[in-house]
């Protein structure tokens, strides 16, 4: 199993290119079903998520070959609307598929997605949101079959109780190519999901509001192939940000989405850290000892401070001067990094979604585990910033995320290297 193998101390200096959203290539990916047609999708990260992606479009008869950076697929010979449980299991969020599966094929036969590292991911609101677009659901031995009751989804009014992305994502996948108008009421507000309408509507959808509460579609009967342009992964600029922070030094992030950066850019300026933005570039000069961030730092929703981004974060503050409180309101177990961050040295206490963070004067390396993608993530932002030296194992969880990280930290002078 592989291995990251970090020596601390060294200040991170250098300019990085952003790699492309995680979290916009997989519904852009999952959305390429429903054009009748080839797409080009550049930006697009070598990521194990996005390998996933293209395996399920391949598995659909979908065809999808990603190279250097660009996915091209044509679904002109699609053939089938059955996800295989192992591929299903690779990825939570393969759950995606449904709505693009269903809005193209009319049926769809998914697997229940587990629970992941962040606690239970129940996909009510997906299911319920189907039921009302006229699809009949039928759960067995672990599979969700799903079938129009008679010809294409049904556009239909939808309220969701919490603003999730997914279901938002599911929801516009599946009523592109229905019948009449879908109405989403507090749909998620991610940049992701302007995204992904911005592709679909390349491709000739019809779509208004996306980025405000209430998304209106008006279904299509067919949509044809595209080329586009995946947005930056305002989390891996997040991430990178926070090693810059935690470890000192100066960065220049380019080709960044500053303005659906700045949730988290207006806690990070808490910290004392000087951040200078220009039209997609972010600048961080991170010197002395951090500040600790007076504000409870609340994940929520976008526009709120994003829950991805509270893992990082965290391990920077844990060498600040002073306490910071996280509450973690998005994910029943998203805390799993702090026994790592306390293990090298980090004063941190959970009482439920409260974390407190008391900041210390230093870090020690350790040997740790990775529990998920962005716990993974703090980890190496912690370690960067120890004395001594860290072993981080299961970086599988990692590799989900981040492309090609361990050159990235190096470019920016970190130490670290991948070990088999
Ligand atoms: C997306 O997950 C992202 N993943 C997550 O990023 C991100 O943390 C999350 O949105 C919130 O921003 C992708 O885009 C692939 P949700 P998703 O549906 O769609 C509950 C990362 O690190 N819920 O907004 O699964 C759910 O359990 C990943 O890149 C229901 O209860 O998030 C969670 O507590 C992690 N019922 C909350 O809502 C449902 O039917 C938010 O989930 C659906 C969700």
């Amino acid at each position: 199993m592989q291995k990251f193998i970090v020596t601390g101390g060294s200040r991170l200096r250098g300019e990085l290119q952003l790699q492309g959203s995680k979290n916009s290539a997989l519904p852009i990916m999952a959305a390429a079903i429903l054009p009748d047609g080839e797409c080009l999708i550049k930006n697009c990260p070598g990521l194990t998520d996005v390998y996933s992606a293209a395996r399920i479009l391949n598995c659909l008869g979908c065809k999808c070959i990603f190279s250097d950076n660009t996915v091209t697929t044509d679904s002109s010979a699609l053939s089938s609307s059955e996800i295989p449980d192992e591929l299903m299991r690779e990825m939570r969020s393969s759950i995606v598929f449904m709505g693009a599966v269903l809005g193209r094929m009319k049926e769809c036969t998914v697997s229940i997605p587990g629970g992941c590292e962040l606690g239970p991911r129940p996909i009510d609101m997906h299911l319920s949101s189907m039921q009302k677009m006229g699809i009949d659901i039928r759960e067995t031995g672990g599979r969700i079959i799903c079938r129009t009751r008679s010809g294409r989804p049904k556009g239909a009014k939808i309220t969701l109780n919490f603003p999730s992305v997914g279901a938002t994502e599911n929801i516009i996948l599946c009523a592109v190519l229905a019948q009449g108008e879908t109405v989403i009421n507090n749909a998620a507000r991610e940049p992701e999901i302007c995204d992904l309408c911005g592709f679909l509507r390349s491709c000739g959808a019809d779509i208004i509001g996306d980025g405000e509460s209430r998304i209106i579609i008006n279904g299509k009967d067919k949509l044809h192939g595209c080329e586009y342009s995946v947005m930056p992964d305002r989390i891996a600029g997040a991430t990178y940000l926070s090693m810059a922070a935690a470890a000192g030094g100066e960065l220049i992030l380019k080709n960044a989405c500053v303005a659906e950066s700045e949730p988290f850019l207006s806690i990070l300026e808490q910290t004392g850290c000087t951040l200078n933005t220009g039209e997609n570039k972010i600048y961080i000069r991170s010197g002395g000892r951090l500040r600790a961030v007076r504000d409870r730092i609340r994940t929520m929703p976008h526009p709120g401070f994003p829950t991805d981004a509270q893992a990082v974060l965290m391990a920077a503050l844990s060498l600040a001067e002073g306490t910071s409180v996280f509450e973690e309101n998005i994910f029943d177990c998203r805390y799993r990094h702090t026994d790592a961050l306390v293990k090298m040295g980090a004063d941190i206490q959970v009482m439920g979604k409260i974390a407190v963070v008391k900041g210390v004067s230093r870090l020690h390396g350790a040997n740790v585990e990775a529990t998920d993608l962005r716990g993974g993530a703090a980890m190496l932002a912690a370690a960067l910033a120890a004395e001594g030296t860290s072993e981080i194992s299961r970086i599988y969880h990692i590799d989900r995320g981040y492309e090609k990280i361990e050159e990235a930290v190096r470019l920016l002078g970190g130490d670290m290297k991948r070990v088999q």
